[in-house]
């Protein structure tokens, strides 16, 4: 029996969607616990590259049922996009995609909140709607999938939301209103096409679990973007933390055997907020173009710098990380010394925990160890002796720092370029 929680240990684009597709191999039922299609996975097979949002990454496995549990945020028309995009692949959902009918639903005025909110507050969001269909989840407002079995009473949802939020848009925005009789026949549309993939997951993945089955649970995003322990407020508005996983998905922290830390071989972030080991300069630049560091999901070039091993430590510590997948390890080949940060020093004192505040980790100065590279190609590699004794000196001072081993790393994009410890 084996329920193990994905997640992205650092700022998000770890590289989660290629773990999670190996990982699959070994899994009954891969499921998505929260976010939405804010996420970007890539994955390359066989020379076609995947890009998934919504849909767990497990789906390019025919053998495999994919959840998308009551934590995630569904807007229908980046489902109904990745459906249509990956049965023109030739993959099928047919019984193998299920939705959790308590997940709430994104509207349109959620994407246009989004889009507004951000002229005043600059998060740098992905302008999804997030945010704003978390807000009403919470507000209590919102609008589930279970709502969609119900043609009166959604309809009588919709004008209800969709007045309260037109009035909103017309007084705080000066922004143009939203059709409600087209919101609801396209909701309404989204529903038939959608039915069949409707369940109870919650009961669904707890019989599945009892029966000993295999289950990967995938968080989107990453730990520092965590709404209670990430960068507030510059964070997404849900719990990537594993412990968003149970709560994501109704399964007990019971169920839980393992947490698999997603942890790129540096430091990347897109939007705004602090990032102490950013690096403005030509080495940040090369991290950025060696690593095709831009966003799956908007295209935005991510910010880069060096491996932050003291917010790592903080981020195995609230996850609870028992393993490490190290990805993208190939970007550093070509680097002669690698710098790791292993502490913050404020106002000339080193700080003893990751800050809480904003404006401390606006103002906290890495400390650095320089590392030394090893300045050949890891192409090749396909095992632990196989790799350079420096890239292994690296990895080993990561799993001294943070307490945690690293059991896969990955030498490129490919399915195949992966070391198994
Ligand atoms: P939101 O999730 O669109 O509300 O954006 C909030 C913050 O999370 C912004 O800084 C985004 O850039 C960041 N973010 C959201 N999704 C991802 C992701 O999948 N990878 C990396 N950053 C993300």
């Amino acid at each position: 029996m084996s329920v193990k929680i994905i997640v992205g240990a650092q700022w998000g684009d770890e590289g989660k969607g290629k773990v999670v597709d190996m990982l699959t191999e070994q899994s009954d039922i891969v499921a998505r616990y929260q976010g939405g299609a804010n996420a970007g996975h890539t994955i390359v097979v066989g020379g076609t590259k995947y890009v998934l949002h919504l849909i767990p990454s497990g789906i390019l496995h025919s053998g495999v049922t994919c959840v998308i549990g009551n934590g995630v945020v569904i807007d229908p028309v980046a489902l109904m996009d990745e459906i249509r995009r990956l049965e023109s692949l030739g993959i099928s959902m047919t019984g193998r995609l299920k939705i959790s009918h308590k997940a709430h639903l994104i509207m349109p005025y959620h994407k246009l909140l989004d889009q507004l909110q951000e002229s005043d507050q600059k998060i740098g969001t992905t302008g999804r709607g997030i945010g704003p269909a978390y807000i009403d989840k919470y507000n209590r407002s919102g609008i589930r999938i279970v709502d969609l079995l119900d043609r009166a009473s959604l309809e009588e949802k919709l004008r209800r939301a969709i007045a309260q939020k037109n009035e909103w848009f017309r007084k705080v925005y000066d922004a143009p209103e939203l059709d409600v009789e087209k919101t609801v026949a396209e909701y309404l549309e989204f529903d038939k096409q959608i039915d069949e993939y409707i369940t109870d997951t919650t009961s669904y993945l707890n019989e599945a679990w009892r029966s000993g089955k295999r289950l990967l649970l995938e968080g989107a995003q990453g730990a520092l973007l965590d709404v209670d322990h990430g960068t507030y407020p510059f964070v997404t508005s849900s719990s990537p933390t594993s412990g968003g996983a149970c709560t994501g998905l109704g399964l007990p922290p019971t169920a839980i055997t393992g947490v698999i830390g997603i942890v790129k071989a540096y430091s990347t972030r897109v939007g705004n907020g602090p990032f102490p080991t950013e690096l403005n300069d030509e080495v940040g630049e090369r991290l950025r173009s060696e690593g095709s560091e831009f966003g799956a999901t908007t295209g935005r070039p991510r910010r880069c710098g060096w491996l932050d091993l003291f917010a790592l430590r903080y981020s195995a510590m609230v996850n609870g990380i028992t393993e490490i997948v190290l990805t993208k390890l190939d970007v550093l080949n070509n680097f002669p010394q690698i710098g790791v940060c292993t502490g913050y020093e404020l106002d000339g004192r080193a700080l003893k925990y990751f800050p809480s505040e904003c404006g401390s980790l606006e103002r906290a100065q890495p400390q650095y160890q320089m590392l030394p590279g090893w300045n050949t190609s890891l192409e090749e590699c396909r095992t632990w002796d196989d790799l350079p004794a420096a890239a292994r000196d690296y990895i080993t001072f990561i799993e001294n720092f943070v307490g945690a081993k690293v059991t896969y790393l990955g030498t490129g994009p490919g399915r195949e370029q992966i070391v198994v410890r």
